[in-house]
């Protein structure tokens, strides 16, 4: 079975076919960062038209490499929310006119839920249940993955997610959109210890987050110091270690809750190597093993909603929006869809 993924929920265009027999036979993203660099974050509306522009060349793209026309593709899946409205609807009616055009399913994916299946396709050690730990641009959170389409959120951020931590402070210390890939290679020189940042609500007996708390301490710290290149390595540096114990510390708390042994951690910040290693060796310390999506497949791509469309569809979870999209689409609505 061929199935098409076309991701743009954002700032990426991703497009891809998975073949439930060989895997991912093709896979294509573009990247809007250096449309949005210069506004300093996402601007809706650019993201929308450039997704318009983009979608069908990268069509075309993907079944050239594959060598497949349009009428080998078994069912289309694409990302229904959450997400930016407009991007969400380019993706929505393109996915729809062309499941008209060749008369096959379709069926809408959960962007978040793809991003926790991602890791599945290219780790056959992995199975339910596990933790999952989604650290991105938009959401923090760490779930309970029962199943397929039955997920638990344990907690989750109550203000900013990770990765508005990472680009808002590089915002406010002069580094480009985004800044987490940024901050990751400053901190390698940076001096630890130079400041102790917040780890707001850590010791609370839960298992959210909050980042907007570190982010005004940050701003307080940047302005009160000589604003040197020296500053920004050492901030740097002290952000991740602050956002890396309260990560830790909150998966403990998931484990003491559920004691599961596998716990995938996913969205874009998850790319980070310094956060990878912290979150080993906490692993490592409670014999749990981690799993990461390689680099590429940590930001948003169109081969983990094919991959998703996959598993929903073996699962019998066909799950159709008819042109609608959500915006806003909680993981733990899903339960009631299957
Ligand atoms: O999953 P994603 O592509 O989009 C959302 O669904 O939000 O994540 C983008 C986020 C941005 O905030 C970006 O700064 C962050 O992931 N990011 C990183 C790294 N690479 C991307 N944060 C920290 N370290 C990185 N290496
Ligand atoms: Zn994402």
């Amino acid at each position: 079975m061929l199935v098409l993924g076309i991701e743009t929920s954002c700032d990426e265009t991703g497009l891809a076919i998975y073949d439930s027999k060989k895997g991912l036979i093709a896979d294509e993203v573009f990247s809007q960062i250096d449309i949005h660099k210069e506004y300093g974050g996402v601007v809706p509306e650019l993201a929308s038209r450039d997704h318009a522009d983009r979608i069908l060349p990268l069509l075309k793209k993907i079944l050239r490499d594959s060598g497949k026309g349009l009428d080998d593709i078994d069912l289309i899946a694409y990302t229904a929310g959450p997400g930016l409205k407009g991007c969400l609807l380019v993706g929505s009616t393109f996915a729809r006119s062309l499941a008209y055009i060749i008369d096959k399913p379709i069926i809408s994916i959960n962007h978040i839920e793809a991003h926790l299946l991602a890791p599945i396709m290219e780790y056959s050690d992995l199975s339910f249940p596990f933790f999952g730990l989604l650290i991105s641009g938009g959401h923090t959170m760490i779930v309970d993955a029962k199943d397929i389409g039955m997920y638990e959120i344990m907690g989750e951020t109550l203000d900013d997610a990770v990765g508005e931590a990472f680009d808002k402070t590089a915002k406010l210390i002069g580094l480009d959109y985004p800044g987490g890939p940024l901050i990751e290679k400053l901190a390698k020189e940076g001096n630890g210890g130079s400041y102790k940042f917040p780890r707001p609500i850590l010791n609370q007996p839960n298992c959210d987050f909050s980042f907007s708390g570190l982010k005004t301490h940050i701003m307080l710290t940047w302005k009160s110091s000589g604003k040197t290149d020296q500053v920004r390595k050492d901030i740097a540096l002290e952000l991740q270690n602050a956002v890396c114990d309260c990560l830790v510390g909150k998966l403990k708390r998931a484990h003491q809750e559920k004691g599961y042994s596998s716990i995938v951690i996913s969205g874009g910040v998850s790319a980070n190597q310094f956060i990878r290693n912290k979150i080993d060796n906490f692993a490592d310390s409670i014999n749990v093993k981690a799993f990461y999506p390689t680099k590429k497949f940590c930001t948003d791509n169109g081969a983990m909603i094919a991959y998703a469309g996959y598993k929903k569809y073996e699962a019998g979870q066909i799950y159709d929006l008819q042109g609608e999209v959500k915006p806003r689409w909680p993981l733990d609505e899903l339960n009631e869809l299957i």
